[in-house]
């Protein structure tokens, strides 16, 4: 790699949530990733490292799989992409088909309808304006408020931002966001809608309620007490209001179920997914709803009640072909079967950190875990000193890539494809890296 290149992306780049002055600072030497292969990522001077977060969450099962690679390059031969607006196409189709059908269609409001965008934002944008839509539509116009949780993350544009709930990323752009009312749990939501002092929001004024269901990712993989899902959609259903879950991180497996609503039999109003949607390999998202929700937008012209949203790439003919594959892959490999038991080699490898002096807490759901760095006296480490990013730092040279969340958690939540060694490799590069950066 010549650093003629490295120069120019210091000139001319600008990565995310990054303090550009230590990316461009002349000593930082930015790690070029060039190839991928399964599990195994290559960067430009050849070497290898574990994928230790399937490349912000997305990869699920490994790079360059040749199903997906074969799926994309076949519908190259086709064509790359055709507007939505106006036309359709069978990629798009299909897999709207499939989508659906990887919900149980025997609930009482299944979900049978699919939006397409492009990421995880453009889902959560497109549930919150459909569901704003939808109460317009059925002249509920005084449920035009949004609940989320406290700590919660669904993405960084305006709309999907104004939900988020961590001050470091949401507090500084509060001024510009939409209201939306933020709870810490279900005892304070039930709390807050069966006090006796009449409330203007509670629960009347609410479209919709949005979660992470199972587990709070950018928060630093904050699990929900179990349960804690099922008895959202039952206050939802007492009061009229949607349930819109965000399965953007937990969707496609990443939970040890195809969706963490599964767990609790729990189907929402609405789903944003995105990530792993397409095997990660490209970006592409879908908002799935309801049928009633759905006829609430039919009517004449003159009505005005089309959906009034939607994005140049919707129903991206290249990512409705991988996604297709992706879900191929999960039917003709059993990933979720085999996946079963490598979360248990996960859990078995998380449980020798558990007594490491700077290890105050391991948590998993399923094929996620994070584990929070602390100092030997227990006490969190200062965000300043960027221990967790540091620590990472030192595990890529124990062979594994991955990245902290919300200040000192790391994560660990590889491909699916991951060999058992590779994933005790991985726990093991984590330790190393503590022990080099703490001890
Ligand atoms: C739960 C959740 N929702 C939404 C998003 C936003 O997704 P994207 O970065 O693709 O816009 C993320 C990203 O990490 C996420 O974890």
């Amino acid at each position: 790699m010549p650093d003629s290149l490295i120069a120019a992306d210091k000139r001319h780049c600008w990565h995310p949530f990054t303090q550009m002055r230590d990316w461009c600072a002349p000593e930082h030497e930015p790690l070029v990733l060039v190839e991928g292969e399964g599990v195994l990522l290559r960067d430009s001077k050849g070497r290898e490292y574990i994928d230790g977060n399937s490349s912000i969450w997305t990869n699920l099962h490994g790079h360059r799989h040749p199903k997906i690679n074969a799926a994309i390059r076949e519908q190259l031969e086709r064509v790359a992409h055709t507007s939505f607006l106006g036309f359709t196409n069978p990629q798009a189709i299909r897999l709207a088909e499939e989508l659906v059908a990887l919900w149980p269609q025997d609930a009482p409001q299944p979900l049978t309808r699919v939006f397409f965008s492009d990421d995880g934002s453009t889902a959560i944008e497109c549930a919150i304006k459909m569901a704003v839509q939808c109460c317009q539509n059925r002249g509920q116009l005084q449920r035009n408020r949004f609940l989320a949780f406290t700590h919660a993350y669904h993405g960084d544009t305006m709309g999907a931002s104004s939900l988020g709930g961590i001050n470091a990323f949401h507090g500084r752009f509060s001024s510009f966001h939409f209201p939306v009312t933020h709870v810490a749990s279900m005892k304070e939501l039930v709390a807050r809608s069966e006090s006796a002092t009449p409330h203007p929001i509670f629960p009347n004024g609410i479209a919709g309620v949005v979660i992470e269901p199972l587990i709070q990712g950018a928060a630093g993989m904050r699990l929900w007490p179990a349960g804690m899902l099922a008895q959202l959609r039952a206050w939802c259903d007492l009061h009229g209001v949607f349930l819109i879950a965000d399965e953007v991180m937990t969707g496609f497996g990443r939970t040890g179920k195809m969706f963490a609503c599964e767990h609790e039999g729990v189907v929402p109003d609405f789903v944003a997914c995105a990530k792993g949607l397409s095997g990660g390999y490209m970006p592409l998202a879908a908002t799935l709803t309801t049928e009633s929700v759905y006829e609430a937008f039919l009517g004449g012209y003159a009505e005005m009640k089309s959906f009034f949203y939607g994005h140049s790439f919707t129903g991206n003919q290249l990512g409705c072909a991988a996604a297709l594959a992706s879900l191929a892959i999960f039917r003709e490999e059993r990933v979720l079967e085999q996946l079963a038991g490598k979360i248990e080699t996960l859990a078995r490898c998380l449980a020798t950190l558990k007594d490491h002096p700077n290890v105050g807490g391991v948590r998993q759901c399923g094929f996620i875990a994070g584990i929070d760095v602390v100092q030997t006296s227990g006490a969190p480490f200062d965000v300043a000193s960027q221990t967790a990013a540091r620590i990472c730092l030192a595990a890529r040279k124990h062979g594994l890539l991955t990245r902290p969340v919300t200040g000192n958690t790391l994560v660990l939540m590889p491909p699916y494809c991951i060999s058992e060694a590779q994933i005790a490799q991985s726990v093991e590069a984590v330790r190393l890296g503590i022990g080099e950066v703490c001890g």
